[in-house]
């Protein structure tokens, strides 16, 4: 690692609401990481180029940055103090991406993990050419990502263990410029949280969009509850000991309290807490913790031209970081200005 400050960098793509697991595996580490990091340390954006690979209805694509934008800064960010901007206000970003294009091998974006999902889905629906669906956008996802990363020098990636291979191409990618043009560019490691458990949503599964299966972050108070409500149980009834390792409701429960809150909850499961009681602490819970930051969320979503003067704010500081370091690449590259 060279320098002395690491530098973070995470994206967040901006598909669909931000919800419950969103929270408690991104938004939340990264708002305490913004208040205690030094300035200009640490960067977040809306990868929301990215978004286009995996959305193509225009209005949903830029419903969702609006409000993953409001939910971080509902959420606390420090944006004083840490970087928070829009990849597409970046014009250095995609620059980049094609240079690094020029460099990665065809045979590494074979093997990411996205790209031979889509073969795998192909090959089972008995579909003959593999690559049916498969976009260009997809398939250089990770050269976009490589570029988000090596363009702000950031040497701390913090992702969700599915990111781990884009991180490690980055690397690879970063390493390979350095080979050939001189060491401008700075190898990034991912930093990866194992012991934080995927956060489960009301049916079981991995809480996601796109099972349908999400508690929405800042949903007014009412909805909210219904979706608590939602939360599937076992059978057992009132006053009957349960079993908190096995209990969704408790999952959540655990996400967002302490934990001394956890312990005494554990507790209450042993002593035969009842399934509408649990919910309704859950609910009450929740709904204290995140009722300022839906106020503020709903304020934000209200005026969208507060959240763009921020997002604006952040690009230019941002850029300022991109341009120099694009101008030296261009230089090394050899894309010079003539008789300079
Ligand atoms: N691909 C990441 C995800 O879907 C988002 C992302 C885009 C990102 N660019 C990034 C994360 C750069 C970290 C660094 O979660």
């Amino acid at each position: 690692m060279k320098g002395a400050s690491p530098v973070t960098l995470t994206g967040i793509t901006t598909t669909g609401t931000p919800h419950l697991g969103n929270y408690v595996g991104a938004i939340r580490p990264a708002v305490e990481a913004s208040r205690s990091a030094p300035a200009d340390s640490s960067f977040f954006f809306l990868a929301d180029l990215h978004a286009l690979v995996k959305n193509r209805n225009p209005d949903e694509v830029a419903c969702s940055s609006l409000e993953v934008a409001a939910a971080w800064l509902a959420a606390g960010l420090d944006t004083e103090n840490a970087v928070f901007y829009r990849q597409s206000d970046i014009p250095e970003i995609p620059q980049l991406t094609w240079i690094l294009a020029t460099l990665t091998a065809k045979g590494l974006m074979n093997r990411s993990h996205a790209y031979k999902a889509a073969n795998d889905a192909n090959r089972e629906a008995g579909v003959a050419d593999l690559d049916r669906g498969v976009t260009m956008g997809l398939y250089c996802y990770p050269i976009l990502m490589a570029a988000d990363i090596l363009m702000f020098k950031a040497n701390r990636v913090p992702v969700g263990k599915d990111q781990r291979q884009h991180v490690e191409m980055a690397r690879d990618i970063a390493q390979r410029f350095n080979h050939h043009y001189g060491e401008l560019l700075t190898v990034p490691e991912a930093d990866i949280d194992e012991h934080r458990a995927v956060l489960l949503g009301p049916d079981g599964r991995k809480m996601s969009k796109s099972y349908g299966n999400v508690v929405p972050l800042f949903c007014p108070a009412k909805q909210l509850r219904k979706h608590i409500m939602r939360v599937r149980t076992n059978s057992q009834a009132p006053g009957e000991p349960k079993n908190p390792n096995d209990s969704l409701l408790f999952d959540m429960y655990r996400s967002v309290a302490s934990p001394e809150e956890t312990a005494a909850m554990r507790e209450r499961y042993a002593g035969g807490i009842g399934w509408a009681e649990m919910k309704n602490e859950l609910y009450e819970y929740l709904d204290a913790l995140l009722a300022p930051g839906r106020e503020i969320y709903e304020r934000l979503i209200a005026s969208p031209s507060d959240v763009e003067a921020e997002l604006k704010r952040g690009a230019e500081r941002a850029r300022s970081v991109s341009e120099p370091l694009l101008r030296e690449i261009r230089a090394a590259v050899g894309l010079r200005t003539l008789g300079a």
